[in-house]
């Protein structure tokens, strides 16, 4: 038998196995006593509430967190990674949660990052550029390889960031939540992609927040939660409501039921018009979009990556101008020339990308305050009454750890997000535009998010929520709109909808 036969067929060493593992920031225990195995050739799903440890195992995998206790085998062998480049000379690869592609370089550049062909010491760029083409092509990504990576859309970024670590050879490969900002188109493509790469006899771990996903995709799934492995068992043996009641106990049924089943929509036709959308134009970005933002309701707006819907919470906030049609509001016209303006008028925001508006340097506490009152307001709230609103948020969304003063570097994703949406709730604007509110979160963080919309929206205020979650909006909404190329193809009002009508309008 060849080796390549012995990979194909499961034998061989197991590529990694962790025994007795814990790991701790301070006084916060990420990990103890946890154990995991990877088998050769095999999808594995790794599923947790957010903050349960499954990044930070990742990190020691790959070699970002030398400091541990425990042992972990590559292939057999005890390995201590001490950095990266260790973890990557033996055939470690992460995609990050956090995209960490470098946004100013070519496509081509970030595929052959820190490998560069090169002739006669100088970068071979047209080898560069051809060999990027011919790998993203086998992948089924078709891109110019001279693009700047950072004038992509999020999805096309995170397929090639997966494909600058199949490219870098490893043959574990590591995948922190790599469908957040995917389409459902791209999400197949990837999981295309990873069949083959498991077909090779590479191992893949596949962490992520959709249950459906990992279920869909995963030969083996492990549950983690509070630093520890709870269980781990055949994908093909189990189902969503089986995860859920590991990650994080029973009853949040209602929940999940409506990412599955029919939802009907509880539109309010008749409440009152808070701002009203005519034939807005931007560029090539969207066209003549209408709708109204009611008072106590919540309109979902559906599409997928690209379909325009991003560039129209942008310019509902004024950070990106119309070419055309109008914003009305209490029956005056509206002129939105910046971010301030919106503000005046009661619009607040919250961006997809939580970085463009935290401050990880600073404590919880802070980043709850610093946006919601600018900079010259802050000056006039005393330090104990910013703890206090911040402490009252803490609690009503389940932070964790909760306390104010953690720096906000050391939460995990989830937690992070709800920090990012805290912000806007102090003093509630009249209008909230929220853009993929609960990406990055666990199931039972994004009931509480639904509790915190739902609560602002029965206190009067219009939301809408921008989403490339069919599961997003279906829990949020009580109206959908979805967008397609830039345009409004349907809308949902005071009927039942489904996943699956959603999927069939975009
Ligand atoms: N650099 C750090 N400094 C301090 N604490 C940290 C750091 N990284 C992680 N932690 C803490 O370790 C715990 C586990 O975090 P981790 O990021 O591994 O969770 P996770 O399972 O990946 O969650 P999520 O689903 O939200 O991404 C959390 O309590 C987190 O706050
Ligand atoms: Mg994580």
């Amino acid at each position: 038998m060849t080796a390549e036969d012995a990979a194909a067929s499961g034998e061989g060493p197991t590529p990694l196995v962790m025994r007795g593992i814990s790991k701790s920031f301070g006084g916060v225990v990420a990990l103890r006593d946890a154990d995991f195995v990877l088998r050769r050739g095999e999808i594995h799903g790794l599923v947790g509430e957010n903050g349960a440890g499954k990044s930070t195992l990742m990190k020691i995998i790959a070699g970002l967190h030398a400091q541990y206790q425990g042992g972990m085998m590559i292939d057999g062998r005890e390995v201590h990674f001490r950095s990266a480049r260790e973890a990557l000379a033996a055939g470690i690869g992460m995609v990050h949660q956090e995209l960490s592609v470098v946004p100013d370089l070519t496509v081509a550049e970030n595929v052959y990052l820190g490998k560069q062909p090169t002739r006669a010491g100088m970068v071979d760029w047209r080898s560069m550029f051809a060999g990027a083409r011919a790998h993203l092509a086998s992948l089924g990504i078709d891109v110019d390889p001279r693009a700047r990576m950072g004038s992509l859309a999020i999805g096309l970024q995170q397929l090639i960031e997966l494909a600058r670590v199949l490219f870098s050879g490893a043959r574990i490969i590591i995948l922190d939540e790599p469908t957040s900002a995917l389409s459902p188109p791209e999400v197949h493509r990837l999981f295309e992609v990873l069949r083959a790469v498991r077909a090779s006899g590479r191992s893949i771990i596949f962490i992520s927040h959709f249950l459906d996903d990992v279920l869909a995709i995963a030969d083996t799934v492990t549950i983690f939660r509070n630093g520890r492995r709870i269980v781990t068992e055949d994908a093909a043996k189990i189902d969503k409501g089986w995860v859920i009641e590991r990650m994080i106990g029973s009853g949040h049924e209602d929940l999940e039921e409506s990412y599955t089943g029919a939802i009907a929509l509880d539109s309010k036709p008749g409440a009152p018009v808070i701002l009203a959308v005519r034939g807005l134009c931007a560029g090539r970005a969207f066209a003549d979009i209408s709708l109204d933002v009611r008072a106590g309701e919540v309109l979902g707006v559906y599409g997928f990556m690209g379909c325009g819907q991003i560039e129209l919470a942008r310019a509902l906030f004024g950070k990106l101008k119309s070419t055309a049609g109008t914003l009305t509001s209490d029956g005056k016209v509206l002129r939105l020339r910046n971010t301030a303006d919106a503000r005046r008028a009661g619009v607040a925001f919250v961006p997809e990308s939580r970085r463009s508006m935290l401050f990880y340097q600073e404590p919880v506490y802070k980043n709850m305050s610093i946006s919601v009152l600018g900079r010259i307001a802050r000056l006039w709230l005393k330090p104990a009454t910013e703890r206090d609103i911040a402490r009252r948020h803490v609690e009503a969304l389940s932070i964790r750890p909760p306390t104010v003063e953690a720096l906000l570097q050391s939460l995990s994703g989830g937690n992070q997000q709800k920090v990012a949406l805290a912000k806007w709730l102090t003093w509630p604007p009249r209008m909230l535009v929220l853009s993929e509110p609960t990406r990055g979160m666990d199931v039972s963080a994004k009931e509480d998010v639904v509790k915190i919309v739902r609560g602002l929206r029965d206190r009067g205020l219009g939301i809408v929520v921008m989403s490339t979650e069919p599961e997003t909006v279906l829990s949020l909404a009580d109206r959908i709109v979805v967008m397609k190329k830039g345009r409004i193809v349907r809308e949902f009002a005071g009927e039942t909808v489904s996943k699956d009508r959603l999927l069939e309008a975009a």
